[in-house]
């Protein structure tokens, strides 16, 4: 038997969503109701009007699109007063020219940055670290990625984590270290382990295989 370790611990793969009601930049949201049927990324920054949660703002916002292409929406949150957000992104926008096209929660209390486990006590004290969830369009958290203070993310990465795990979900396959890109199969995908010794061998006849547990083939697409 295995212990689950969020009974009342941090949020874990795999596991539904918490519920909350917060303020946002774009008016009240009641989550993950108001998501249903589209994958997210919730992620929260440290603080507004600081330097690497602004150059991770543009770099969301310039990718905006592309995760929309995906299905995917935004969301933003600190634990900063939505007053504090609306002067950052019309501070961004007048300065950097850049629109901030996403909602941003206002956890003034930290309460939703407490249910996330987004608060690492001694590392950020009660500035949360850089996390990002990704929930898909049934609620359940399918990724979580956590950096710390001084440390921007990789929006590429976010975006490849994406897409990633849908066509995973679509191909019912895995998806190897840089992929697409990968040093060993390029875009091709990992076949799913074999649950029998028979079905082992019919592997090595039915796709390239390294050995009969590392089998691979081409996406079959949409
Ligand atoms: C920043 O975004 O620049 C930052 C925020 C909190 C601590 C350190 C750096």
């Amino acid at each position: 038997m295995v212990t689950r370790l969020s009974e009342n611990g941090p949020v874990l793969i795999g596991d539904k969503a918490p519920e909350f009601t917060a303020q946002t930049t774009h008016g009240p949201v009641n989550f993950p109701k108001d998501y249903e049927g589209k994958w997210v990324v919730l992620f929260s920054h440290p603080a507004d009007f600081t330097p690497v949660c602004t150059t991770e703002f543009v770099a969301f916002a310039k990718r905006w699109k592309q995760f929309q292409e995906l299905g995917t929406e935004l969301i933003g949150l600190s634990i900063d007063q939505i007053f504090s957000h609306m002067k950052w992104t019309e501070w961004i926008k007048e300065k950097l020219g850049v629109e901030i096209p996403f909602p941003i929660i206002a956890d003034n209390t930290g309460s939703i940055a407490s249910l996330f486990g987004m608060l690492h006590s001694e590392a950020s004290g009660t500035q949360t670290v850089r996390t990002v969830f990704v929930i898909d369009p049934k609620g359940i958290v399918r990724a979580i990625i956590y950096y710390p203070l001084n440390v921007g993310r990789n929006m590429d990465e976010i975006l490849r984590l994406v897409k990633a795990l849908q066509t995973s979900d679509k191909e019912k396959a895995a998806i190897p270290a840089n992929w697409p890109n990968n040093e060993l199969i390029g875009d091709r995908l990992i076949v799913p382990p074999p649950s029998s010794e028979k079905e082992a061998q019919e592997r090595l006849k039915n796709y390239e295989c390294y050995d009969w547990w590392f089998c691979h083939r081409q996406a079959r697409g949409a």
